[in-house]
Protein backbone atom coordinates (compact mmCIF):
# COMPACT_ATOMS: atom_id res chain seq x y z
CA UNK A 1 0.00 0.00 0.00
CA UNK A 2 1.31 3.28 -0.91
CA UNK A 3 1.17 6.02 1.74
CA UNK A 4 1.16 9.98 1.51
CA UNK A 5 1.52 12.62 3.79
CA UNK A 6 -0.77 15.69 1.94
CA UNK A 7 2.07 18.37 3.71
CA UNK A 8 5.01 16.62 1.86
CA UNK A 9 3.70 16.91 -1.50
CA UNK A 10 3.71 19.69 -3.89
CA UNK A 11 -0.08 21.02 -4.76
CA UNK A 12 0.01 20.02 -8.30
CA UNK A 13 0.87 16.07 -7.07
CA UNK A 14 -2.14 16.41 -4.21
CA UNK A 15 -4.48 18.09 -6.82
CA UNK A 16 -3.60 14.88 -9.25
CA UNK A 17 -4.31 12.75 -6.38
CA UNK A 18 -7.11 14.24 -4.42
CA UNK A 19 -8.78 14.45 -8.62
CA UNK A 20 -8.27 11.33 -9.82
CA UNK A 21 -9.25 9.31 -6.75
CA UNK A 22 -12.11 11.13 -6.08
CA UNK A 23 -14.30 10.64 -9.20
CA UNK A 24 -16.26 11.33 -11.19
CA UNK A 25 -17.46 14.29 -10.27
CA UNK A 26 -20.91 15.96 -11.97
CA UNK A 27 -19.93 19.80 -13.26
CA UNK A 28 -22.16 22.50 -12.40
CA UNK A 29 -21.63 24.76 -15.34
CA UNK A 30 -21.94 28.56 -12.99
CA UNK A 31 -23.85 31.54 -14.55
CA UNK A 32 -23.02 34.19 -12.18
CA UNK A 33 -22.97 38.19 -12.98
CA UNK A 34 -20.86 41.12 -11.31
CA UNK A 35 -22.33 44.28 -9.74
CA UNK A 36 -21.83 46.05 -13.50
CA UNK A 37 -23.88 43.06 -15.11
CA UNK A 38 -21.32 41.43 -16.88
CA UNK A 39 -22.23 38.05 -17.64
CA UNK A 40 -20.11 34.98 -17.02
CA UNK A 41 -20.09 31.25 -17.19
CA UNK A 42 -17.36 28.41 -15.84
CA UNK A 43 -17.92 24.78 -15.27
CA UNK A 44 -16.77 23.35 -11.65
CA UNK A 45 -16.78 20.05 -11.21
CA UNK A 46 -16.46 20.44 -7.25
CA UNK A 47 -19.99 20.73 -7.11
CA UNK A 48 -22.90 18.62 -5.27
CA UNK A 49 -25.80 18.37 -3.88
CA UNK A 50 -26.06 18.19 0.11
CA UNK A 51 -29.33 19.04 1.02
CA UNK A 52 -33.45 18.44 -0.30
CA UNK A 53 -35.08 20.49 2.24
CA UNK A 54 -34.25 23.03 1.69
CA UNK A 55 -32.54 22.48 -1.80
CA UNK A 56 -28.75 22.99 -1.17
CA UNK A 57 -26.19 22.82 -4.08
CA UNK A 58 -22.70 23.41 -3.23
CA UNK A 59 -19.83 24.06 -5.38
CA UNK A 60 -16.12 25.59 -5.01
CA UNK A 61 -14.52 28.24 -7.42
CA UNK A 62 -9.89 27.37 -5.92
CA UNK A 63 -7.59 29.79 -5.51
CA UNK A 64 -5.43 29.04 -8.32
CA UNK A 65 -2.83 27.07 -7.77
CA UNK A 66 -0.62 28.16 -10.61
CA UNK A 67 -0.61 31.92 -9.01
CA UNK A 68 -3.41 31.88 -5.94
CA UNK A 69 -5.36 34.18 -7.70
CA UNK A 70 -9.08 34.07 -7.54
CA UNK A 71 -11.64 33.17 -10.18
CA UNK A 72 -14.42 36.20 -12.05
CA UNK A 73 -16.99 33.50 -10.21
CA UNK A 74 -16.21 33.77 -6.99
CA UNK A 75 -15.63 37.72 -7.04
CA UNK A 76 -19.27 37.70 -8.78
CA UNK A 77 -20.93 35.53 -6.22
CA UNK A 78 -19.18 38.01 -3.19
CA UNK A 79 -20.98 41.10 -4.93
CA UNK A 80 -24.24 39.46 -6.38
CA UNK A 81 -25.17 36.56 -4.25
CA UNK A 82 -26.87 34.88 -7.09
CA UNK A 83 -25.93 32.08 -9.63
CA UNK A 84 -27.99 29.75 -12.00
CA UNK A 85 -26.09 26.01 -11.75
CA UNK A 86 -26.75 24.34 -15.36
CA UNK A 87 -26.30 20.19 -15.21
CA UNK A 88 -23.89 18.96 -17.43
CA UNK A 89 -24.59 16.37 -20.33
CA UNK A 90 -22.69 15.12 -23.52
CA UNK A 91 -24.10 17.14 -26.03
CA UNK A 92 -22.61 20.46 -24.30
CA UNK A 93 -19.20 18.69 -23.12
CA UNK A 94 -17.08 20.58 -25.50
CA UNK A 95 -19.01 24.08 -25.23
CA UNK A 96 -18.80 23.52 -21.27
CA UNK A 97 -14.97 22.80 -21.75
CA UNK A 98 -14.43 26.20 -23.67
CA UNK A 99 -16.19 28.24 -21.63
CA UNK A 100 -13.56 27.16 -18.68
CA UNK A 101 -10.80 29.20 -20.93
CA UNK A 102 -9.66 31.79 -18.35
CA UNK A 103 -10.49 34.81 -20.43
CA UNK A 104 -9.91 38.43 -18.94
CA UNK A 105 -12.43 40.04 -16.41
CA UNK A 106 -15.30 40.92 -18.46
CA UNK A 107 -15.28 38.54 -21.37
CA UNK A 108 -18.97 37.03 -21.23
CA UNK A 109 -18.37 33.37 -21.90
CA UNK A 110 -21.72 32.06 -23.18
CA UNK A 111 -20.50 34.43 -26.33
CA UNK A 112 -17.15 32.67 -26.48
CA UNK A 113 -18.89 29.15 -26.23
CA UNK A 114 -21.61 29.29 -27.90
CA UNK A 115 -24.05 28.85 -25.36
CA UNK A 116 -27.31 30.82 -25.24
CA UNK A 117 -28.72 32.88 -22.50
CA UNK A 118 -32.16 33.21 -21.61
CA UNK A 119 -33.49 35.57 -18.89
CA UNK A 120 -34.22 33.89 -15.49
CA UNK A 121 -37.34 34.41 -13.45
CA UNK A 122 -35.96 35.08 -9.82
CA UNK A 123 -32.38 35.83 -10.25
CA UNK A 124 -29.90 38.31 -12.07
CA UNK A 125 -27.64 35.48 -13.98
CA UNK A 126 -28.62 34.20 -16.76
CA UNK A 127 -30.16 30.45 -17.19
CA UNK A 128 -28.29 28.30 -19.98
CA UNK A 129 -30.73 27.73 -22.69
CA UNK A 130 -29.02 23.81 -23.98
CA UNK A 131 -28.36 22.65 -20.19
CA UNK A 132 -30.78 19.54 -19.35
CA UNK A 133 -31.74 21.36 -16.02
CA UNK A 134 -30.87 24.67 -14.64
CA UNK A 135 -31.26 25.96 -10.98
CA UNK A 136 -32.39 29.22 -10.07
CA UNK A 137 -30.34 29.86 -6.67
CA UNK A 138 -29.25 32.65 -3.95
CA UNK A 139 -26.48 32.30 -2.33
CA UNK A 140 -26.85 31.59 1.13
CA UNK A 141 -22.88 31.78 2.07
CA UNK A 142 -19.66 31.82 1.05
CA UNK A 143 -16.96 30.03 3.20
CA UNK A 144 -13.06 30.53 2.30
CA UNK A 145 -11.07 27.29 3.03
CA UNK A 146 -8.02 29.05 3.36
CA UNK A 147 -5.90 31.74 1.80
CA UNK A 148 -2.58 29.57 -0.09
CA UNK A 149 -2.97 28.61 -4.08
CA UNK A 150 -5.23 25.50 -4.41
CA UNK A 151 -7.72 26.82 -1.30
CA UNK A 152 -11.67 25.93 -2.38
CA UNK A 153 -14.10 28.47 -1.57
CA UNK A 154 -17.81 27.13 -0.72
CA UNK A 155 -20.47 28.47 -2.70
CA UNK A 156 -23.58 27.38 -0.62
CA UNK A 157 -26.57 28.08 -2.43
CA UNK A 158 -30.06 27.58 -2.56
CA UNK A 159 -32.16 26.67 -5.31
CA UNK A 160 -35.26 28.81 -5.59
CA UNK A 161 -36.52 27.47 -9.04
CA UNK A 162 -35.92 24.52 -11.16
CA UNK A 163 -35.95 24.59 -15.34
CA UNK A 164 -36.00 20.96 -17.23
CA UNK A 165 -36.06 20.32 -20.33
CA UNK A 166 -39.31 18.32 -21.87
CA UNK A 167 -36.82 16.46 -24.20
CA UNK A 168 -35.46 14.78 -20.81
CA UNK A 169 -38.75 13.67 -19.53
CA UNK A 170 -39.75 9.98 -19.31
CA UNK A 171 -43.82 9.44 -20.17
CA UNK A 172 -44.78 9.64 -16.48
CA UNK A 173 -43.15 13.19 -16.60
CA UNK A 174 -39.97 12.65 -14.21
CA UNK A 175 -36.49 13.16 -15.28
CA UNK A 176 -35.18 10.01 -17.59
CA UNK A 177 -31.24 9.46 -16.44
CA UNK A 178 -30.68 7.51 -19.59
CA UNK A 179 -31.91 10.34 -22.00
CA UNK A 180 -29.76 12.59 -19.84
CA UNK A 181 -26.65 11.33 -20.56
CA UNK A 182 -24.88 12.99 -18.13
CA UNK A 183 -21.39 13.59 -18.27
CA UNK A 184 -18.40 14.14 -15.22
CA UNK A 185 -15.06 14.84 -14.78
CA UNK A 186 -12.25 12.76 -13.08
CA UNK A 187 -8.39 13.08 -13.01
CA UNK A 188 -6.06 14.95 -15.44
CA UNK A 189 -8.11 15.26 -18.71
CA UNK A 190 -10.65 12.47 -18.39
CA UNK A 191 -14.29 12.76 -18.45
CA UNK A 192 -17.02 10.06 -18.11
CA UNK A 193 -20.26 9.78 -19.65
CA UNK A 194 -23.43 8.13 -17.80
CA UNK A 195 -25.44 6.67 -21.02
CA UNK A 196 -27.43 3.41 -22.05
CA UNK A 197 -24.22 1.59 -22.13
CA UNK A 198 -22.47 2.12 -19.30
CA UNK A 199 -25.47 2.44 -16.74
CA UNK A 200 -26.43 -0.44 -14.28
CA UNK A 201 -28.87 -0.71 -11.07
CA UNK A 202 -28.24 -1.67 -8.27
CA UNK A 203 -31.23 -2.63 -6.65
CA UNK A 204 -31.84 -0.54 -2.57
CA UNK A 205 -31.16 -2.99 0.14
CA UNK A 206 -33.53 -0.89 1.90
CA UNK A 207 -37.04 -3.22 1.31
CA UNK A 208 -35.24 -6.32 2.46
CA UNK A 209 -32.78 -6.59 4.90
CA UNK A 210 -30.14 -8.95 3.26
CA UNK A 211 -28.53 -12.16 5.81
CA UNK A 212 -25.01 -10.41 5.21
CA UNK A 213 -21.48 -11.73 4.41
CA UNK A 214 -20.94 -13.60 8.15
CA UNK A 215 -24.17 -15.77 7.66
CA UNK A 216 -22.78 -17.17 3.77
CA UNK A 217 -22.01 -20.85 4.09
CA UNK A 218 -18.88 -20.90 3.84
CA UNK A 219 -18.61 -23.16 0.68
CA UNK A 220 -20.06 -20.51 -1.13
CA UNK A 221 -18.11 -17.17 1.00
CA UNK A 222 -14.61 -19.06 0.14
CA UNK A 223 -15.21 -19.65 -3.06
CA UNK A 224 -12.29 -18.73 -5.36
CA UNK A 225 -14.55 -18.15 -8.10
CA UNK A 226 -17.63 -15.42 -6.84
CA UNK A 227 -16.02 -11.89 -6.01
CA UNK A 228 -16.95 -9.02 -3.68
CA UNK A 229 -19.64 -8.12 -5.76
CA UNK A 230 -21.08 -11.66 -6.38
CA UNK A 231 -21.10 -12.36 -2.93
CA UNK A 232 -22.46 -9.04 -2.00
CA UNK A 233 -25.63 -10.02 -4.12
CA UNK A 234 -25.71 -13.54 -2.99
CA UNK A 235 -25.64 -11.95 0.78
CA UNK A 236 -28.83 -9.35 -0.03
CA UNK A 237 -31.55 -12.41 0.75
CA UNK A 238 -33.52 -12.41 3.61
CA UNK A 239 -33.40 -15.93 4.07
CA UNK A 240 -30.37 -18.26 3.70
CA UNK A 241 -32.13 -20.95 1.24
CA UNK A 242 -31.73 -24.10 3.01
CA UNK A 243 -29.70 -27.47 1.84
CA UNK A 244 -26.33 -28.82 1.23
CA UNK A 245 -24.25 -26.23 -0.61
CA UNK A 246 -21.96 -26.85 -3.51
CA UNK A 247 -18.24 -26.15 -3.45
CA UNK A 248 -17.93 -26.97 -7.18
CA UNK A 249 -16.33 -24.30 -9.05
CA UNK A 250 -18.06 -25.22 -12.28
CA UNK A 251 -20.95 -24.77 -10.53
CA UNK A 252 -20.13 -21.55 -8.83
CA UNK A 253 -19.23 -20.63 -12.14
CA UNK A 254 -22.88 -21.06 -13.72
CA UNK A 255 -24.15 -19.00 -10.51
CA UNK A 256 -21.56 -16.03 -11.56
CA UNK A 257 -23.33 -16.06 -15.05
CA UNK A 258 -27.11 -15.86 -12.92
CA UNK A 259 -25.62 -13.30 -11.18
CA UNK A 260 -24.44 -10.94 -13.89
CA UNK A 261 -28.26 -10.58 -15.54
CA UNK A 262 -28.89 -10.38 -11.74
CA UNK A 263 -30.58 -13.67 -11.12
CA UNK A 264 -29.85 -14.04 -7.42
CA UNK A 265 -33.12 -16.42 -6.74
CA UNK A 266 -31.68 -18.84 -9.70
CA UNK A 267 -28.17 -18.09 -9.32
CA UNK A 268 -29.33 -19.34 -5.08
CA UNK A 269 -31.16 -22.85 -6.59
CA UNK A 270 -28.11 -24.01 -8.27
CA UNK A 271 -25.88 -23.66 -5.50
CA UNK A 272 -28.14 -26.18 -3.49
CA UNK A 273 -27.37 -29.77 -3.78
C1 LIG B 1 -15.11 20.27 -16.33
C2 LIG B 1 -14.36 21.32 -15.57
C3 LIG B 1 -14.48 21.38 -14.19
C4 LIG B 1 -13.82 22.35 -13.44
N1 LIG B 1 -13.97 22.38 -12.10
C5 LIG B 1 -13.40 23.37 -11.37
C6 LIG B 1 -13.63 23.45 -9.96
O1 LIG B 1 -14.38 22.66 -9.38
N2 LIG B 1 -13.03 24.45 -9.30
C7 LIG B 1 -12.24 25.37 -9.91
O2 LIG B 1 -11.74 26.28 -9.26
N3 LIG B 1 -12.01 25.32 -11.24
C8 LIG B 1 -12.59 24.35 -11.98
N4 LIG B 1 -12.39 24.30 -13.34
C9 LIG B 1 -11.62 25.37 -13.98
C10 LIG B 1 -12.48 26.64 -14.17
O3 LIG B 1 -13.62 26.36 -14.96
C11 LIG B 1 -11.64 27.72 -14.84
O4 LIG B 1 -10.61 28.11 -13.97
C12 LIG B 1 -12.44 28.93 -15.29
O5 LIG B 1 -11.66 29.71 -16.15
C13 LIG B 1 -12.90 29.81 -14.16
O6 LIG B 1 -13.58 30.88 -14.75
P1 LIG B 1 -13.89 32.26 -14.06
O7 LIG B 1 -12.58 32.91 -13.69
O8 LIG B 1 -14.64 32.99 -15.14
O9 LIG B 1 -14.74 31.96 -12.86
C14 LIG B 1 -13.00 23.31 -14.11
C15 LIG B 1 -12.85 23.22 -15.50
C16 LIG B 1 -13.52 22.25 -16.22
C17 LIG B 1 -13.35 22.17 -17.70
Amino acid sequence: MKTVIPSELTSVQLQTIMQTAVSPRPIALASTVDKDGNHNLSPFSFFNMFSTVPPILIFSPSRRVRDNTTKHTLENVLEVPEVVIGTVNFPIVQQISLASTEYETGVNEFVKSGLTMKDADLVKPKLIEECPVNFECKVLEVKSLGDQGGAGNLVICEVQKIHIREEYLNETGNLDQQKLDMVARLGSNWYSRSNESSLFEVPKPLVTKGIGFDLLPDAIKYSQVFTGNDLGMLANVEVLPSGEYHSDENVHQNAQKLLLESKIEEAWKILIK
